[in-house]
């Protein structure tokens, strides 16, 4: 998947990346990250060039990453300054065969970019999460490891109908009730317009939305790999579910959730149950995808559609693109209108 590698990948939190390096891995590829004396993010191979232990194992000091296994010490460019065997100071030409990583930092993220895009034109910022530190909002941040790929979690997040079925009670309830969408496939996003639909929460309506009035509901994924669902409710009450899923190794992702509210008064007390509502709904789904990828993995991913399923067919349509190397933002736009019943 080399078109994948120019966008920009969370590797870790940034609160997480403190004093000693860690390890991660992003498309296949295992890297270490590091603290240089400046505060900047370093991200490296994580594959020391002596004997290939791995950098992540090791320690930071003095501005420099140390190798556990012979000690040998890198700089914030990938240069090695320091072999205790040949005396402390090393004559140089050790270093990287590549410069390190580029890395920015943003919203509480550590982004990653394996490769650079080949035009500037391609370029795609690191994606600004809603409302980050916002007056009258509260968020939970999750971070959870799917056996499955990418594709299938995307398609996860924004999947309305296996909400009853996966999440029954918890946050949908199967009852026949009829919804329209309007679903937009335009400059590498898809946007989905929810039309009539009503309190249909599952136990959560009680709180959220006990006068049964519509919901304003529209979803969005944004290349090439994030999603995130917006529910905006008549009291004036909004949550925002936005799912960053960072293709890791074989077939696992790794996936930072950020849920973001404003329930009004509450939203100060409102952190232990958001917190512990959203862990078990995503772990309803990190079951089902698991076995869902399992039969993928011996069979391939060849599926039959429902109407619903035409968003899922705009997002594949877009990362088919990538996958191809073109500029997923050049597909000509297209609208279609869906209903469906859950
Ligand atoms: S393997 Fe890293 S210093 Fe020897
Ligand atoms: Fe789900």
């Amino acid at each position: 998947m080399p078109h994948f590698r120019c966008f920009w990948y969370i590797a870790a939190e940034s609160r997480a990346l403190r004093r000693q390096p860690l390890r991660c891995n992003v498309l296949d590829e295992e890297l270490v990250l590091w603290r240089a004396d400046d505060g900047r993010a370093i991200a490296m191979p994580d594959r020391c060039l002596h004997r290939c232990a791995r950098l992540s194992s090791g320690r930071v000091e003095g501005g420099r990453l140390h190798c556990r296994y012979h000690g040998w010490g890198y700089d914030a460019a990938g240069q090695v300054v320091h072999i205790p065997a040949e005396g402390g100071c090393p004559a140089g030409g050790r270093k990287l065969e590549s410069p390190p990583f580029e890395t920015c930092e943003q919203d509480g993220y550590v982004y990653v970019r394996l490769a650079k895009p080949a035009n500037a034109a391609r370029d795609v910022p690191p994606f600004a999460m809603p409302h980050w530190q916002a007056p009258g909002w509260g968020r939970v941040r999750l971070v959870n490891r799917f056996d499955a790929d990418v594709a299938d979690c995307i398609e996860n997040y924004i999947d309305v109908p296996h909400t009853a079925f996966v999440h029954a009670k918890l946050f949908r309830v199967s009852q026949g009730e009829r919804i329209a969408a309007t679903v937009i496939r335009e400059n590498g996003m898809v946007r989905v317009v929810y039309h009539g639909e009503r309190g249909n929460l599952g136990f959560w309506r009680h709180f959220l939305n006990p006068g049964n009035a519509p919901v304003v509901h529209e979803d969005h994924f944004y290349q090439p790999n994030i999603t995130s669902v917006r529910y905006h409710l008549a009291n004036g009450y909004q949550f925002i579910i936005t799912s960053q899923s960072v293709p890791s190794q074989g077939r696992q992702t790794l996936v930072y959730t950020d849920l973001s509210y404003r329930f009004g008064w509450f939203t100060a007390l409102a952190w232990p149950f958001v917190r512990r509502a959203g862990q078990q709904v995503i772990d309803q789904d990190i079951d089902i995808l698991a076995e869902q990828g399992e039969v993928v993995a011996r069979h391939g991913r060849h599926y039959r559609y429902s109407a619903p399923d035409r968003i899922h067919r705009c997002v594949d349509e877009i990362r088919d693109a990538i996958a191809r190397g073109e500029d997923a933002r050049c597909l000509p736009p297209q609208t279609f209108e869906i209903e469906f019943y859950v």
